[in-house]
């Protein structure tokens, strides 16, 4: 089957599917495999031509608290020797909050990407599979409570701060949310930005959390390669004090007032880590709650 029309096939054979009654299965096809769940996707936005991000139908039953993440995919291509296709899944960040009737997601496109080259083609109607088994430890049961929310993203790590900026227990539990967001280009910065502002003019939060709520909002992005109005790693940026000179903060990060969430690649994080626990906070986790917490992001 052309690749092109693969969402096609899935809306056809899982709309057909809803029809049956819950308890028929329907005769198992060894061409293919068990059904998977499917969501419709309902828009999509290309940012750069390494960036897009897409809204779906979010399947009714879909509880998640924001910041964590799914698999979602396609189906894959036949196996040449079995000719069974099998879902081809990756972790993504749901970008939506809890509350938003559908789901949003923010993803890299990778031209030689087993998935990422063939998902930059989705298109409003098609159908993409999600399992529906949220996890992820960049939520606020992982954190002790504190005063001040640092939200550190490079690239698509930004994704899960996108759910928690929108999420009203983000400013019931903090005085002040900051979101620095670090890119190679400004281009890779308008989805952080645009959303920043939407949130900032958004009625509705206003009227769930609170007129002024926005005002604990603190964005901070900057480039690495490119310049712009904001310039250098986040890491240097800490490390020489500029970010706490930049937003007023005196006395730079403590333990007992500042708790963090950190999502980028790999050496990021790592960087991170060894900041954050060199100003004495600790790795948090759902199991036991700290005053910072760590997720690689998934798709890169
Ligand atoms: P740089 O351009 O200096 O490598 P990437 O596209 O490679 O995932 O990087 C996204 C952004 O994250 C880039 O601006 C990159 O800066 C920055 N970055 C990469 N590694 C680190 C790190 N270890 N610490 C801080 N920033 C990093």
């Amino acid at each position: 089957m052309p690749e092109d029309q693969m969402p096609e096939a899935l809306a056809a054979a899982s709309s057909s599917l809803a029809d049956l009654p819950r308890l028929v299965a329907p005769a198992p096809d060894p061409a293919t495999i068990d059904w998977p769940d499917t969501v419709t996707v309902t828009h999509v936005a290309h940012w750069t031509d390494r960036l897009f991000s897409f809204r779906t139908t979010r399947p009714r039953s879909l509880r998640f608290r924001s910041g964590e993440f799914v698999m979602i995919g396609l189906m894959g291509e036949p196996d040449p020797q079995t000719g069974k296709r099998r879902p081809l899944l990756r972790a993504y960040s749901i970008a939506s909050p809890d509350w938003d009737d559908e789901l949003e997601f923010y993803s890299i496109k990778v031209q030689d990407g087993p998935l990422t080259s063939r998902l930059q083609h989705i298109r409003p109607g098609d159908e993409i599979i999600l399992k529906p088994k949220p996890v992820g430890t960049l939520v606020h049961d992982a954190l002790l409570p504190g005063k001040r929310l640092w939200f550190f993203a490079t690239g698509t790590g930004i994704a899960p701060y996108a759910s928690l900026i929108r999420e009203p227990q983000t400013y019931h539990d903090y005085d002040q949310v900051i979101l620095t967001h670090t890119c190679r280009e400004v281009a890779e910065l308008e989805y952080g930005r645009r959303l920043v502002d939407e949130v900032r003019r958004d009625e509705v939060l206003a009227e769930l959390i609170g007129e002024g709520f926005a005002d604990k909002l603190l964005y901070y992005p900057t480039t690495t390669r490119e310049e712009s109005p904001r310039m250098g790693r986040i890491t240097t940026l800490l490390e020489d004090g500029t970010v706490f000179r930049d937003l007023g903060i005196e006395g730079g990060l403590s333990r007992e007032t500042d708790r963090a969430m950190v999502c980028g690649s790999l050496p990021f994080n790592l960087d991170m880590k060894a900041f954050l626990e060199g100003h004495g906070l600790r790795e948090g986790a759902n199991s036991e709650p700290a005053e910072y917490v760590v997720e690689k992001a998934f798709v890169g």
